[in-house]
């Protein structure tokens, strides 16, 4: 397995490309599922997460072929995908696949609406926190499905189509959010979705929906109405950037001190994140490029945060801030009330040295003068690449275990990075 070394103490400065959003990424290619016709994806990452889903969705008849790397183009600029499920070939979303990525349980809701029937596996456990999908079963069971649970299997009947209804969120859903939205675009008549997560991946999945023919209202706001059509046609669509990526870096560039844009940035999706790092002194200058952080000199504040559904702090950067905050000048708490489990990473980054108490669903972090180098293992996504920021940091080098955790989710990181300055290398096999 693959292994990062970081060397501690470089600024960062440059220019650092972010990528289309992981997050939207995964449910647009879900989405080529409602149509007979052509989706196009443009600026899809290169991550191993969009590689395991297309083999999922190939697996259900979807044709996907992929733009290669142009002369002169970086790895670093996204590709084109280009999906065709022209007739679905299989129904079944099988447990070997949907346990190696939750995402693909999303299909359900497609499949059920095109074809009028879906066999997907529950996802299982996962590192983060129990996760259930009790707001999908009931979302679909709203639209007319019939569902039953067999042998760690759902399965959704609803052999007429389904039907327009009024859906009630009890608590805010991402997932669940776009397995209502997908259905609804092609179920009869009406529905109405209450309480709909308003992440931008969904208005960027809802905008592309529209550009195949969906009818839908109230886009980005807590209520989406959605009038069902009888088809979907192709569209041409470009992947919205990544947010959590671009919150990443910011934190990075905030942690080492230098000067960094973070091009093609959209700060209209980052209010929240810009004004905490404001609160913690950091420099936030939005521009036309996108977004640039400064810190020379100044230390950082300490703050006080939870994470919330958008528009609040987003939990996929809530092991980032944190290892922000094992630095700064003074102590901070930060609150986690969407995953029960969140916290793997604080193990991790006291191996640094930092110095962080957790109480039930808080971590109080008291900042230190030194952080410094040592052997840590990456257990999710977004831990594995909080490490990496204090790795950025600390004193001497940090080797960082179980890298295809970041491989998931980051595009070209030690390559982003380095061009910044950062001293990020990838120590191959063992
Ligand atoms: C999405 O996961 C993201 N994944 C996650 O990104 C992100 O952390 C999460 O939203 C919250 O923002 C993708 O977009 C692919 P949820 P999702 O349903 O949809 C509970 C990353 O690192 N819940 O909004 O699975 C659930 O347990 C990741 O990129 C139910 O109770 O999250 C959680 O407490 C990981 N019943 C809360 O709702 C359900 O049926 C929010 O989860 C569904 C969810």
């Amino acid at each position: 397995m693959d292994r990062i070394r970081i060397g501690g103490g470089n600024k960062l400065n440059g220019t650092i490309p972010i990528s289309g959003a992981k997050n939207a990424a995964l449910p647009l290619m879900i989405v080529s599922l409602l149509s007979e016709d052509t989706l196009t994806l443009r600026n899809t990452p290169r991550l191993a997460d969009v590689r395991m889903l297309q083999r999922i969705l190939q697996n259900h008849g979807v044709d996907i072929s992929t733009d290669g790397k142009r002369a002169g183009q970086s790895g670093q600029c996204g590709e084109t995908l280009r999906l065709t499920a022209r007739t679905i070939a299989d129904t079944t979303a099988p447990y070997e696949l949907v346990s190696k990525m939750r995402a693909s349980f999303w299909v359900l809701g497609p499949l059920l609406a095109r074809c009028g029937e879906a066999k997907v596996s529950l996802p299982g456990g996962c590192a983060i926190g129990t996760r259930p999908v009790d707001l999908h079963i009931m979302a679909m069971e709203q639209l007319g499905a019939t569902i039953a649970i067999e042998a760690g299997y759902v399965l959704a009947k609803a052999p007429k189509g389904l039907i327009g209804n009024r859906i009630s969120f009890p608590k805010v859903s991402v997932g669940a959010t776009h397995a209502a939205l997908m259905a609804a675009t092609l179920a009869k008549g009406d529905t109405i979705i209450e309480n709909a997560a308003q992440e931008p991946e969904i208005g960027d999945v809802a905008e592309c929906l529209v550009k195949m023919g969906a009818r839908i209202e109230g886009i980005h706001s807590p209520t989406l109405k959605v009038t069902g059509v009888t088809s979907l046609h192709g569209a041409d669509h470009t992947v919205i950037a990544d947010r959590i990526e671009t919150g990443t870096y910011a934190m990075a560039v905030a942690m080492t001190g230098g000067d960094a844009t973070l091009q093609g940035a959209r700060p209209d999706t980052l209010d929240t994140v810009i004004d905490v790092l404001a609160d913690s002194d950091v420099d936030v200058r939005k521009s036309n490029d996108g977004l640039r952080i400064l810190r020379n000199g100044a230390g950082i504040a300490p703050i006080r945060v939870e994470t919330q559904p958008y528009p609040g702090f987003p939990t996929d950067l809530q092991a980032q801030l944190m290892a922000l905050m094992t630095k700064a000048k003074g102590t901070s708490v930060i609150r986690e009330t969407i995953f029960e489990n969140r916290f793997m990473h604080v193990q991790e980054l006291a191996r640094l040295g930092a110095d962080i108490q957790l109480q039930g669903d808080s971590a109080e972090i008291r900042g230190v003068e030194k952080l410094t180098g040592a052997p840590v293992m990456a257990t999710d996504l977004r831990a594995s690449v909080s490490l990496v920021i204090a790795a950025l940091a600390a004193e001497g080098d940090t080797v960082l275990h179980r890298v295809y955790h970041l491989d998931r989710g980051f595009e070209s990181l030690e390559q982003k990075l380095r061009d910044c300055g950062a001293d990020i290398e990838r120590l191959a096999g063992q």
